[in-house]
C-alpha cells in the first residue's frame, strides 16, 4: 500500500508549564500541509523499514500497533519504505507524520478497524506529535494539549491557505529548545480562540496577527540562522512569518499559489530549501 504522510505547521504554540514527568504542557493549533513523505508498505515476515534510523518511528508505530491488536500473533510483519521530502529536525513533524501514516495504513492492511481516536491514542505511545498527526489526517486542523496526548478537531470550516515554508538547513534540537524556553504560569484562552476564529474568517491579516510560538525565541538564540530565514521570508512580503514547532523551519502566508511559487524559487536561489504548499484538507 502507498500512502502520503503529511507534514504540519503550528499556527500557535503555547508553553503552559513544566510537568512532573519533565515534559512541557503545551497548547497548539496544529495544521497539516501538503508537503509529504511517500510510504510504501508491503506484507513481510518481520517489521522493518529502509530509513536507516535506529529510533525509526515507523517501525516503533508498527510494533506498538501490533501489540495493541486483539490478536497480535495473527499478524506477521511489514516492510516500510519511505521516500523522504520532509526535512528532519525541521519542526514539521516529519518522523511523526511517517508514524501516523504507518498507523493509518496498517489499520487497513491488518483489518483492525480502529477508530481515528483509538489510532491517535495508540500514537501517543509512539511520540508526542503522533496523535495530532493521526487525527489531522481525518479532521484537518487539530488542537493539541498536554505533551501531545490530548487532541481534538479544531472544528468548523477552515479555508485552504497557501503557505511558503523555508528551512535554513540547521537541525534544531527539541530537548535543547525546551530546556531554554520560558514556561508561563498563567495561560490565556484568547490565543487559541483568536487563531481559530480568524482562521475561519479567512482574513489573512487577522490570521497572521494571531500566529504565535513560545519556542521561537529560544530556538533562534540557539540557531540564529532561523531568525535570518524568517527575515528572508518577511523581506519577500509574506504575512505572519513564524517558526514551526521547535524549529528550524519558518512558514508564512501568501495570497496565491503563484506568489508562493515565486517566493519559494527566489529563496531557493539564495540557497534555502523552500516549498510552496497548501494547508491539507481531508476528503470527507
Ligand atoms: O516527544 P519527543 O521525543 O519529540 O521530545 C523530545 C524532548 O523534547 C523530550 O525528551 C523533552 O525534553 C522535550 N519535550 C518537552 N515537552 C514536550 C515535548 C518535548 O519538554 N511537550
Amino acid at each position: 500500500m502507498r500512502i502520503e504522510a503529511y507534514a504540519k505547521v503550528n499556527f500557535t504554540l503555547e508553553v503552559l508549564g513544566k510537568r512532573a514527568d519533565g515534559y512541557h504542557a503545551l497548547r497548539s493549533l496544529v495544521v497539516p500541509v501538503t508537503l509529504s513523505d511517500t510510504l510504501t508498505l508491503v506484507d513481510a515476515e518481520s517489521i522493518s523499514s529502509d530509513t536507516g534510523y535506529d529510533d525509526d518511528l515507523c517501525v516503533k508505530a508498527a510494533k506498538i500497533l501490533k501489540a495493541n491488536a486483539p490478536e497480535p500473533k495473527a499478524i506477521k510483519g511489514v516492510a516500510i519504505s519511505v521516500e523522504k521530502r520532509i526535512p528532519a529536525g525541521g519542526g514539521l513533524g516529519g518522523g511523526s507524520a511517517d508514524a501516523a501514516a504507518t498507523l493509518v495504513a496498517l489499520n487497513e492492511m491488518w483489518g483492525l478497524r480502529f477508530t481515528p481516536e483509538r489510532l491517535a491514542e495508540t500514537g501517543a505511545e509512539v511520540g508526542s506529535d503522533v496523535p495530532a498527526l493521526v487525527l489531522s489526517r481525518f479532521a484537518g486542523p487539530v488542537v493539541m494539549e498536554g505533551r501531545g496526548e490530548f487532541v481534538r478537531p479544531a472544528g468548523g470550516d477552515f479555508p485552504r491557505l497557501n503557505l511558503v515554508l523555508v528551512n535554513p538547513g540547521v537541525f534544531s534540537s527539541t530537548p535543547r529548545v525546551f530546556a531554554k524556553c520560558n514556561s508561563r504560569v498563567t495561560d490565556d484562552p484568547e490565543i487559541l480562540y483568536n487563531i481559530v476564529s480568524s482562521y475561519q474568517s479567512r482574513d489573512l491579516s487577522s490570521i497572521a496577527a494571531s500566529f504565535m510560538n513560545e519556542l521561537e525565541k529560544a530556538a533562534m538564540e540557539l540557531n540564529p540562522e532561523i531568525k535570518t530565514a524568517k527575515e528572508a521570508l518577511i523581506a519577500r512580503g509574506v504575512s505572519g512569518a513564524l517558526m514551526s514547532g521547535s524549529g528550524s523551519t519558518v512558514f508564512g502566508l501568501v495570497s496565491s499559489e503563484d506568489e508562493g511559487r515565486e517566493i519559494a524559487s527566489s529563496l531557493r536561489a539564495e540557497g534555502y530549501s523552500a516549498w510552496c504548499v497548501e494547508t491539507y484538507c481531508p476528503v470527507v
